[in-house]
This record gives structure tokens, C-alpha cells and sequence, in this order.
């Protein structure tokens, strides 16, 4: 399926997400050969999303059932799960420059849709003179460019080419191998952009999905109640969910696919199976742990904001209160 080819700074012509014929073709094989072979579909990366979904479920913890905007840290562990698949490693949550690419990623994510996006495309050269959003997605652009620059040089100086640990590893096999192909698109440009595109393809999606995912079990606690009455049926609390447990938690699945529901576009998502294994993950160990609950006093409000690429929730707080807490409450409250 084609894109629309801009041929002022041929930009949109790299990666995958915005690619078109060849390149695009040999990056997409390409890529969702090495994501099988880094774990996409096995325990490896059920295991990294574990390790995420732990470190949510202690972020919320941290809170103590107090108000909080899940906004963030729900981006972060996300984002930290391509992170792991493309760099090899996570980042800490305080760490600086890390933010400022998620903070990056979710501007082009809400900018790509815009009407200064369109303005752009019409009179490139114009805009790029004028002031307004565009200024800031190139600075976005060349923040995310450089620090995916600096996470390749240092991946060349360390990486063992007989044991590729991560997407970036698999890729300068891939330049080394393909150098005297005439016809191969793989160099670092490419590189750069396709990791690009799987951070603005692959977390604001999944993100707003757990967003919502939450918002609406505030909206509709009998369904939290389902949900978790399933969860404790089958699995103790200690228990570290993976994507086969799907099939003994049939409700709980069929609550996240009913959430699923919004997603469309013309070509197929490469991430469809990691988005799925993350979201089945992600969800369980939430409703796990936590009765989640809006702040004393507020009303849940399911009413997205209108416009931009996927349909989000208004910034939102919520209270997630540990499961032993929640029953100790009410047995108080019973008198
Ligand atoms: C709930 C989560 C997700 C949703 C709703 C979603 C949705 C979509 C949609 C609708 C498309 C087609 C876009 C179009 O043609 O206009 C797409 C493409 C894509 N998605 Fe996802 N996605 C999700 C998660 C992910 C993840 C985790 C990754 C990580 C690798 C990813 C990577 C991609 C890529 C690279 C493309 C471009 C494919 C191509 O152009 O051939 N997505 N996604």
C-alpha cells in the first residue's frame, strides 16, 4: 500500500511507516524477521513485558491509593518494552534524555494529523521558515534522530556480530552482509528511521489503549469486579500472567478486545502480535493488584478528546488501591 512520497527532503521515504516499494518491503520483512527471532511470539518477551508490568504495578503502589495521572508512567513502561527490543536495555524512570524522547515521540504522534502537518506538506519550504508547531516537530525529529544515533555508535563499538542481542545488533549484521548487494536499502539512515517509526508506531497505541483500558473500568466497576473475580479465580496473586493464560481468562480477554475495537488504517500493524501480548499482560497484572477507582468527589468521563491520530481520553487521575487494602476498607466501613 502506498504513501505519499515527499520529495522536498525525500524523508518520508525511509523506514517503514512512511516508506513506499522497495525500501519499505525490504524493511518490513526484514524487521518482522528479527522481531520473531527477538522473542516476538515466545517466553523471552513475555518475560521483558512482565518485567514492565512489575515495575507499573510498583509505580502505582508508590502512590498509595492517591490521585494519579497514569499518563506517563503507563508511556514509559511502553515505551521501555521496544526500548528493550531495539537498544537491549531499559531506562530507569528518571532518566532525562529517555522522557524527552517519549516526550518527543508523543508530540509527532499528536502533530502528524495536525493542520500545520498539512500546511507543511503543501509548502514545505514556506513553513520551515515560519514559526509555529512544525518548528518544534523538527526539533522533536532531531532530538529522537540524535539519540538513536548515539545508541547505534555505542552498539557498534560493543556488539559480538555472532551473537546479536537486539534489533540494532541484527541490523549492522545486516549492513556488514548486504554491502555489496547494489540493490540493498539497509544503511543507517534506514536503521534510524525504522527505530523511529516502532517507537511512534508501537507506544502512544499502546499507551492510550491501557489508558483507556483503565478509565473505563472506573466507568464500569461492575466489569473491573468481573474481571477480577476471573483474575483471582484462576491465578494466585503472586502469579506472573502470560499470553497463554488468555485462554483461562475469556471474559478478561473479551474486555480488552471490546477496547481493542478502534484500531484501523490501510496497511497491516507489524506489532499486532507484541501490542496484544503487552495489553493482555499489562491489563492482568493491573486488575491483579488494584481495585482502580476514581478520585473522591470526581466523575469518570469516557468523552475522548476530538482530532488527532487515535481516539484518546481526556488527561485523567485515578486511585488504584491494592486488593488487601480495598477489603480491609470495606470490612471497616461494614462495622
Ligand atoms: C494497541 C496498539 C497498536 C495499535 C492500535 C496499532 C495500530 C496500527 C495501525 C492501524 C497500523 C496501520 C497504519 C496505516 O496503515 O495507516 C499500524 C501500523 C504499524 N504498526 Fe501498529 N499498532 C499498535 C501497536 C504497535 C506496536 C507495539 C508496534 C511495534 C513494533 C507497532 C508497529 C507498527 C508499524 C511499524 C506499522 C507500519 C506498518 C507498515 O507501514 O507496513 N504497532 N499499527
Amino acid at each position: 500500500m502506498g504513501r505519499p512520497i515527499r520529495e522536498e527532503d525525500g524523508a518520508e521515504e525511509k523506514g517503514i511507516l512512511f516508506a513506499n516499494g522497495h525500501i519499505w518491503k525490504q524493511h518490513r520483512r526484514f524487521s518482522l524477521k528479527i522481531l520473531r527471532n527477538l522473542g516476538l511470539g515466545r517466553k523471552s518477551l513475555e518475560y521483558q513485558i512482565q518485567e514492565e508490568a512489575k515495575h507499573l504495578v510498583d509505580f502505582f503502589i508508590s502512590k498509595k491509593g492517591k490521585p494519579t495521572n497514569p499518563s506517563f508512567p503507563i508511556s514509559h513502561s511502553v515505551s521501555n518494552v521496544i526500548s528493550t527490543m531495539v537498544f537491549g536495555h531499559r531506562f530507569s524512570d528518571d532518566d532525562e534524555r529517555f522522557k524527552e524522547l517519549i516526550a518527543a515521540v508523543n508530540f509527532m504522534f499528536d502533530f502528524l494529523p495536525s493542520f500545520s502537518r498539512i500546511a507543511y506538506d503543501l509548502f514545505p519550504r514556506l513553513m520551515h521558515l515560519l514559526p509555529g508547531p512544525q518548528q518544534k516537530a523538527f526539533f522533536c525529529m532531531v532530538q529522537g534522530h540524535t539519540f538513536i544515533k548515539e545508541e547505534i555508535r555505542s552498539h557498534g563499538k560493543t556488539r559480538d556480530p555472532v551473537d546479536p542481542q537486539d534489533y540494532i545488533d541484527y541490523y549492522l549484521d545486516q549492513i556488514e552482509k548486504s554491502k555489496d548487494d547494489p540493490i540493498s536499502t539497509f544503511d543507517e539512515e534506514n536503521l534510524i528511521h525504522t527505530v523511529m517509526d516502532f517507537f511512534a508506531a508501537g507506544t502512544k497505541t499502546t499507551s492510550v489503549t491501557l489508558l483507556w483500558a483503565l478509565l473505563y473500568m472506573t466507568a464500569y466497576p461492575n466489569i473491573q469486579e468481573q474481571v477480577q473475580k476471573e483474575i483471582q479465580g484462576v491465578a494466585t496473586p503472586s502469579h506472573k500472567f502470560c499470553y497463554e493464560d488468555r485462554k483461562k481468562l475469556p471474559y478478561t480477554n473479551a474486555v480488552i478486545h471490546e477496547i481493542q475495537r478502534f484500531a484501523g488504517g490501510h496497511r497491516v500493524c507489524l506489532g499486532e502480535r507484541l501490542a496484544k501480548v503487552e495489553l493482555f499482560i499489562f491489563f492482568t497484572s493491573l486488575l491483579q493488584t488494584f481495585k482502580f477507582q476514581p478520585p473522591e468527589g470526581t466523575k469518570v468521563n469516557i468523552e475522548p478528546v476530538i482530532g488527532g491520530m487515535a481516539i484518546i481520553p481526556r488527561p485523567y487521575e485515578i486511585c488504584a488501591i491494592p486488593h488487601e487494602i480495598y477489603r480491609g476498607r470495606n470490612l471497616l466501613e461494614a462495622g
